[in-house]
């Protein structure tokens, strides 16, 4: 099960305070001065949200200041849909990309969703396009379509469930079906299919809006897509090996979104909630986390004796869009409101609260 994770309430913060605390958590990597500015803006931001009556969902790939100074909750893409279905606040700033705003607002319509900077995309939701979905039920009539929740609300609202990382094998076994249609990431829908022992077939997008399945006359329960995460896609087995040669003790941790080779070289793969609880649980002293760098950063500042070794060669460049700056200025500015269609958000809501009832 997930969990978000447990913030302190920084409302009442003094700049000072907020910069000592910052200090005390990531002065190891990062100059003072650099931390003072942002204590400072973490002290606007906070002043801010109380005046707008507002509520900051933090993904826990924020970088390490915002990530420890702002947020009334942080956590992985499911925790952070929960709470901002429940929030009776009137204002929801997510700190994260679009698919989790657009989530937000599907959950909870009544609030303003703040998103802090509109180039906050994501590759996996840009890879998949609603009349795509279309194609493929038509091509595969009355096979459920799974969606993972990093995908645009017209996909959601084409689809008959959502699932995050942390729930996906779940979700499918959930269904009973012989098939499913399982949208959009190619390696996330791999790792699945080896995990509930399901054969998996890839769809060719043709010109003119059509679908080809090939490999039809094998057995499959599983069509897939070809959407990648650019960072997860990024990692190899050389990498692991490598860092496993340097550092024999270390214990490696991949995201789903890692290729299948990557994952089965690593010693645990989870979502993000659920690496910083093995880190957590988990004695040994050193870890390789095979995902956004940032997460490394938030999570050695959190657990001072333990080494977090990261390959920050790749970041999501969607996810780093959001600084403390940009928040300070949505909620100075209201900016930028996060709409979704009323019919469309009324159709994706049933596949995110079918999701939500599953865990
Ligand atoms: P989580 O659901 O594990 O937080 O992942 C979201 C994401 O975008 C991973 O790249
Ligand atoms: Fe999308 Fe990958 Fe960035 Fe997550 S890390 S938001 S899946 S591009």
């Amino acid at each position: 099960m997930s969990a978000t994770l447990t913030v302190t309430d920084r409302t009442a913060m003094s700049v000072d305070e907020i910069y000592e605390e910052l200090v005390a958590k990531l002065g190891e990597f990062t100059p003072e001065f650099e931390l003072r500015v942002q204590a400072e803006l973490a002290w606007e931001v906070n002043q801010l949200k109380v005046q707008r009556n507002a509520v900051i969902l933090g993904h826990n790939y924020m970088e390490p200041a915002l990530f420890h100074s702002v947020p009334d909750f942080v956590g992985d893409s499911l925790d952070l849909s929960r709470k901002a279905a429940a929030t009776d606040k009137d204002v929801i700033v997510f700190c994260g990309v679009k698919f989790m705003a657009e989530t937000a607002k599907i959950l909870n319509p009544s609030r303003t969703v703040l998103l802090p900077s509109l180039k906050a995309g994501c590759s996996l939701a840009a890879s998949i396009t609603a009349a795509d979905v279309r194609a493929l039920k038509a091509r595969l009539p009355g096979v459920p379509v799974v969606t993972y929740v990093n995908t645009y609300a017209d996909v959601k609202a084409e689809s008959d469930i959502c699932c995050t990382s942390s729930n996906a094998a779940a979700v499918v076994e959930s269904l009973g079906t012989d098939t499913v249609i399982f949208l959009p990431d190619e390696y996330l829908a791999k790792n699945v299919a080896r995990d509930t022992g399901k054969h998996i077939i890839f769809p060719t997008r043709l010109a003119a809006g059509n679908i080809a399945l090939h490999d039809t006359d094998i057995d499959y329960q599983m069509v897939g897509w070809n959407g990648r995460c650019e960072v997860h896609e990024q990692f190899t087995v050389a990498d692991v090996a490598m860092v496993r040669a340097q550092f024999p003790d270390v214990v490696v941790l991949a995201h789903p979104e890692c290729s299948p080779e990557v994952v089965d070289a690593a010693d645990f793969s989870g979502s993000t909630n659920a690496m910083t609880r093995y880190v957590e649980n988990t004695p040994a002293s050193r870890y390789l986390l095979l995902t956004e760098c940032a997460m490394g950063e938030n999570i050695a500042a959190a657990n001072p004796h333990k080494e977090m070794v990261r390959l920050c060669m790749v970041r999501c460049p969607h996810m780093n869009q959001i600084t403390l700056e940009m928040t300070r200025d949505a909620l100075k500015y209201m900016q930028y409101e996060i709409d979704v269609p009323v019919e469309i958000m009324d159709r994706a809501r049933r596949a995110v609260e079918r999701m939500i009832a599953i865990g």
